[in-house]
């Protein structure tokens, strides 16, 4: 890995292990143009790459078509209304009103280490922004400078590698150097300008992770042709709807082998994505903060950061970008002092009894969750102010007596006693129209004058990018966690952001708010973990709508959905396996029927699907069948015999249900490749069905393995689908060779029942 600039043809070589970016200074004006992304090349003269942009093409030769040249090149950093009629990373208006930009070449440096990214609120507070560090890696960094010469701007384009990852790191800073202010309406991380070669000369798919509440991050898959496709949220936040990321990949990409060009962004808020053919089929694919509710009135001497992003190339499908992907966040992105430990296995009383608790209801869950060898209860929503459903009190952070005795800190004394680990469920960011904060400061309310506030779910968003209200929140959290024993913190945002308008910002800045939203939950966030430095933080946001890059800076644990049916949650984590490391990904055992979907679904399968996650339970554990009580110690144990697996392995995609229409599974492979789990997880039973050969991956192929069936066996059978003990039976080769498992595979047989699961240990011997 490594950076390298090539004085005599103007090339920046950016490294790493297996891919080379190649950068261009095009002509005496130095254009930046992107000459080749993708595997590892030579650091040869690569101009030749670049076509139209190099000699005899460029302006200083052929003026006449100065236009044309900038609608046909691979701009590295495009603008608007000089030439590149395409979508342009960067809008700025001068105070005229004239909206043409141009940015060259003035400076690069090159230099170790990774920078840290800043930025600032209102009352001037700087706060660091979400973005890799380099830990105990080596790091290098480029910094291009580029400048507006007309309208006194300088962007400054940084790109960092990690000598042991495949990402490469871009972010965007532009600097008013001019004497008038400057409006930005649009300043996007990266964009990425790409030959259709790269895919083999065909058009591509692009893939995008799209949803809604309770159905989050399903893979969505199309041709791209002509004309941009984009997702994006407006919502003030990541969103349930898309994810900040898409891949680019070759038409025959699977999860195992083919090109893929993948980006995300460390980033929680409103965003932008997508790719679109020009005229000459030209890709070009970006990423960064949405345009919409979005401008930034740049004051001289001013400047504006907008967050990383982060670009992947392999070969190696989606499994090889999810590799690149978890190791990334895992190494350099989420600072948790729980990355990698065994995080204490929870149980949550939101679907147990939603609003309807008292202390006694929940020691009573928790006495008998402690016998089963559940470590923490987690109260969650309805312990505050008068909440008893969701039509008031958020804001009023003081412990309901009624239902809590002596309050938080007897609660948690009680736990202790128990021992028993206490978290606590906040929705900081909110405030109810019905509570006596909202009643003493109505203006503390996002709002837009003259317009009657939108409600969803009954509540206003707090205004946290003004320093009091940020305060007053922050005082509220940090008072209840320092008055009893928390370990655990779940951070809830359950609305979108609507009816922009804050008090603490005039005409101009009115267009920042979005922005400096995104922000002021960074730096409440930041100022938690600095005061409770052991605390585990859990982000959620009615489920997944906060399941980013940007938020693992903080929290090593999201909540991935509050659809907790496990044959739903198949697709949700497979989506969100994509791109988050499985030690990130919330998941809990609940109840059967299922609340949302009604689905019934035997204990050991909706077990064996939280396992892949940060695994708790969320369910009354006095009222369950008393089979499934007794079945929990069971998975407690599994949990912690193979958890290391699922938190530090590799990830594999084995089957998708929604290719195979019968079953799930998916592996995680220890980084010595010596130990391994797979899961397979029956989704219909359909008897004489042969279709069930899955190919083991990740594995050594000269390792000899024997395989371990984890958990009890369910008995029932019939003459052709069977109980685990006889599939087993069927199933177990006996000791075989990591070759064997991942060419010629496993033939899988038919469970009995409709649902069924099968968790492997996979022992190299
Ligand atoms: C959101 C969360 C749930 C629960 C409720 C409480 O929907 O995703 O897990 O905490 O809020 O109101």
């Amino acid at each position: 890995m490594g950076i390298f600039f090539d004085p005599e043809n103007r090339l920046f070589f950016i490294e790493t292990l297996n891919t080379t970016m190649c950068l261009m200074i095009a002509d005496e004006e130095g254009f930046l143009v992107n000459a080749y992304y993708g595997a590892k090349a030579g650091r040869d003269d690569l101009r030749y790459l670049t076509g139209g942009a190099c000699d005899p093409s460029v302006p200083s030769r052929n003026n006449r078509d100065r236009g044309c040249y900038f609608d046909k090149v691979r701009m590295e950093f495009p603008s608007g209304g000089t030439g590149d009629f395409r979508t342009p990373i960067v809008s700025v208006r001068d105070a005229g009103g004239h909206d043409s930009s141009l940015f060259t070449y003035v400076s690069h440096r090159i230099y170790d280490g990774k920078d840290e990214l800043f930025s600032g609120l209102p009352d001037n507070r700087t706060v660091r922004m979400p973005a890799t560090f380099s830990g105990d890696s080596k790091a290098q960094m480029l910094e291009i400078t580029l400048e507006e010469k007309v309208l006194g701007l300088k962007a400054l384009l940084s790109y960092s590698v990690f000598e042991d990852s495949d990402a490469i790191l871009k972010n965007v800073k532009l600097i008013n150097e001019s004497d008038s202010t400057v409006m930005v309406d649009k300043l996007l991380s990266s964009n990425l300008d790409l030959d259709l070669s790269a895919f083999g000369n065909n058009e591509p798919d692009l893939v995008t992770l799209s949803g809604s509440w309770a159905r989050e991050r399903r893979m969505d898959r199309r041709t791209i042709s002509r004309g941009n496709t984009e997702v994006y949220s407006t919502r003030g936040e990541s969103s349930h709807q898309f994810q900040p990321f898409f891949a680019l990949c070759d038409g025959n990409t699977d999860d195992s082998y083919g090109t893929v060009y993948a980006q995300t962004l460390v980033w929680s808020g409103n965003f932008v994505c997508g790719a679109g053919m020009d005229q000459f089929e030209t890709v070009r694919a970006y990423i960064g903060i949405s345009p919409v509710h979005f401008s930034w009135d740049l004051a001289p001497g001013g400047s504006l950061q907008a967050p990383e992003a982060v670009l992947v190339f392999t070969k190696d499908g989606f499994d090889g970008m999810s590799h690149i992907f978890h190791d990334l966040f895992r190494t350099h992105l989420i600072r948790s002092p729980y990355l990698h430990r065994e995080r204490p296995i929870l149980i949550n009383n939101w679907e147990a009894t939603y609003f309807n608790f008292n202390a006694d209801k929940l020691l009573d869950i928790a006495r008998d969750a402690k016998k089963c060898g559940i470590e923490m209860l987690v109260m969650d929503d309805g312990w505050f102010g008068k909440r008893d459903d969701d039509n008031s009190s958020l804001g009023d952070w003081f412990v309901n007596e009624k239902k809590l005795p002596g309050g938080v800190e007897r609660l948690s004394d009680e736990l202790e006693k128990l021992g028993m680990k206490f978290g606590i469920w906040f929705e900081p960011e909110m405030i109810s129209p019905d509570s006596d904060l909202y009643r003493a400061h109505p203006d503390w309310a996002i709002s837009s004058p003259g317009r009657v506030p939108t409600r969803i779910r009954n509540q206003y968003v707090l205004d946290i990018t003004r320093s009091e209200v940020r305060d007053y929140v922050y005082e509220c959290v940090a008072k209840i966690l320092r008055s009893a024993k928390i370990s655990y913190v779940k951070w809830d945002m359950n609305r979108q952001l609507l009816d922009l308008g804050s008090a603490g910002l005039d005409e101009k800045s009115m267009g920042r708010l979005s922005y400096l939203y995104t922000l002021s939950v960074y730096d409440l966030q930041e100022r938690l973990l600095e005061e409770f430095p052991g605390l585990l933080l859990e982000n959620c946001s009615g489920g997944g709508a906060r399941y980013d890059a940007g938020m693992l800076f903080y929290s090593p644990q999201i909540w991935c959905s509050d659809d907790t049916d496990a044959f739903e949650r198949l697709t949700i984590q497979a989506g969100t396996e994509m791109i988050y490391p499985l030690s990130t990904m919330g998941a809990h055992v609940s109840a059967s029927p299922n609340h949302i979907s009604g689905r019934v679904m035997p204990f050991d399968v909706r077990g064996a699907v939280a396992l892949s996650g940060t695994f708790g339970y969320e369910l009354d554990i006095t009222a369950i069948p008393e089979e499934e009580r007794k079945a929990i110690p069971e998975q407690v144990e599994i949990y912690h015999s193979v958890g290391d697996i699922v938190r530090e392995g590799d990830y594999y995609r084995i089957a998708r249900i929604s290719d195979t229409g019968l079953y799930d599974a998916w592996m995680s492979v220890a980084k010595d490749k010596n130990r391994a789990l797979l899961t397979y997880v029956q989704c219909k039973g359909s008897p004489q069905n042969n279709k069930r050969l899955i190919r083991l991956k990740g594995l050594d192929p000269d390792k000899k393995y024997r395989l371990k069936l984890i958990g009890s066996e369910r008995e029932d059978s019939s003459f052709c689908s069977h109980g685990k003990k006889e599939a087993w039976k069927l199933l177990d080769p006996g000791e075989v060779s990591g070759r064997s498992l991942m060419n010629a595979g496993l033939l899988m047989p038919v469970l009995w029942g409709t649902y069924g699961q099968l968790m492997i240990e996979i022992i190299c011997i």
